[in-house]
């Protein structure tokens, strides 16, 4: 009896052992399939990102497609932005008008009778004469200016509002002088410049030319302090695919103290600040 005891027992746990193998497999299987059940599809990803827009699922798929490298969120952004299309198609007009965050650029205009309100001049002490801005941007440019001072610099307002108009002749010029492919890099249309929000204002030391203005210590303090007073650098050099236009280190735009610290410190254009925004 003893002896067939002892010779049943491997086989009872060899059994034993079978089961408990095929009962963690069957349980394994449908763990392996909720998994992927779980894992999200494309479409799922792209829904995720806060300021995903339904209307434009069909494009941010195209966009994708054209361009695997870009991650999820930058996507969204440039769609939203409108960067799937060329510049200056599928454009619409500005809304926000007459608000710090206004966008013009090479998607969103402004019709030729738009005038903003409360234009003042600034100060000559501050400008050439006969500069304007809004009220708050101008408040905001002089004391801007006038601590630059304090400091050294010399931070003076070249060109800042422009109407519509003006802006037809300045780029016709332009188009004249280097054609029309090599103007659009560097001048807005009339009716996209953000010059004729009011809000925009194009700077140099007194010294040298504004175009030489990189070179230049004002430069430097710029970088350093322009958002504590509302303003940002608009057209980086590292953006000129989101911007459209080269870099310009003389242009800055007033968005007000909140914003400009914003985008100052996340390194990003208004264009990705305006795309990334939840729209309720
Ligand atoms: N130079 C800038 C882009 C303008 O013309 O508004
Ligand atoms: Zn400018």
């Amino acid at each position: 009896m003893k002896k067939r005891k002892l010779k049943k027992s491997p086989k009872i746990l060899l059994i034993i052992l079978i089961i408990i193998i095929i009962i963690s497999v069957i349980k394994i299987k449908p763990d392996r399939k909720q998994e992927e059940i779980k894992e999200p599809t494309n479409i799922q990803k792209l829904e995720k990102i806060p300021y995903y827009k339904k209307e434009y699922k069909t494009r941010y798929l195209k966009y994708q497609k054209e361009n695997p490298e870009l991650s999820i969120e930058n996507i969204v952004t440039y769609v939203n932005i409108g960067l799937d299309n060329p510049y200056y198609t599928n454009t619409k007009p500005s809304t926000n008008l007459n608000n710090n965050l206004i966008l013009v650029n090479k998607y969103n205009y402004l019709t030729e009778d738009y005038i903003p309100e409360n234009l003042e001049e600034i100060d000559i002490t501050y400008a050439r004469s006969g500069m304007k801005l809004v009220s708050e941007a101008k408040q905001a440019f002089e004391t801007l200016s006038q601590e630059a001072k304090k400091d050294g610099m010399n931070i003076i307002a070249m060109s800042s509002y422009r109407s519509y108009t003006y802006q037809l002749n300045l780029y016709n010029k332009y188009v004249e002088a280097d054609g029309k492919e090599a103007a659009d890099t560097y001048s807005a249309r009339a009716g996209y410049s953000e010059h004729q929000t009011g809000l925009a204002v194009d700077v140099y030391n007194k010294t040298l030319p504004y175009t030489s203005f990189e070179e230049t210590e004002e430069f430097t303090w710029m970088q350093e302090n322009a958002y504590k007073y509302g303003f940002i650098l608009r057209f980086p050099k590292d953006k000129v695919n989101i911007t459209g236009y080269q870099y310009e280190a003389w242009h800055y735009r007033y968005v007000g103290k909140e914003t400009a610290k914003y985008i100052h410190d996340h390194n990003i254009t208004l264009e990705e600040y305006c795309a990334k925004k939840v729209e309720n």
